[in-house]
């Protein structure tokens, strides 16, 4: 099964949006199979944006999700990578679909709500920035097989 790592950047978390947003993830189906609250080190965000090193947005970036802490967790679901892309929207909020997560809930293109990983090897990669091994359980819920999958 698919595993992506999902980040729910400071400004859900001071505007109180965490419940919410997590909500749709889990009637959506997805087993979180880890859960933390993280406030990243200046490194640690630096390392997970760093294909966008150099480009003109990213001190604005890094700064902006070390200003609070954020809420990670790993979602694991049939497709869950491209099904989170498709469910927080596009990138500016601005063009965001309505019923999207960014969509909804954001207006500015930095403070966008929330993060996903947009590969597997982007998602490999930050689910190991956000979880040590032993962080992330194998379980099954016990609706799953019988209402869901
Ligand atoms: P994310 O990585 O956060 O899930 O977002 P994304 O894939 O949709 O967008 P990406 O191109 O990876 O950009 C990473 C984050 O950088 C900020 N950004 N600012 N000012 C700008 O033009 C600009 N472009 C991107 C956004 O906060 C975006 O989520
Ligand atoms: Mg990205």
């Amino acid at each position: 099964m698919e595993r992506t790592l999902v980040f729910l950047k400071p400004e859900s978390v001071m505007r109180g949006l965490v419940g919410e947003i997590l909500s749709k993830f889990e009637k959506k189906g997805f087993t979180i199979v880890g859960l933390k609250m993280v406030w990243l080190s200046r490194e640690k965000a630096e390392e997970l944006y760093e294909m966008h090193k150099g480009k003109h947005f990213f001190e604005e970036l890094v700064n902006h999700v070390t200003s609070g802490p954020v809420v990670a967790m790993a979602l694991e679901g049939p497709n869950a990578i491209s099904v989170v892309r498709n469910m927080i929207g596009k990138t500016d909020p601005a063009e965001a679909g309505p019923g999207t997560i960014r969509g909804d809930y954001g207006l500015t293109v930095t403070k966008n709500v929330i993060h996903a990983s947009d590969s597997p090897e982007n998602a490999e990669r930050e689910l190991r920035i956000f979880f040590e091994d032993g962080e992330l359980y194998e379980y099954s819920k016990p609706t799953e097989s019988r209402y869901l999958l």
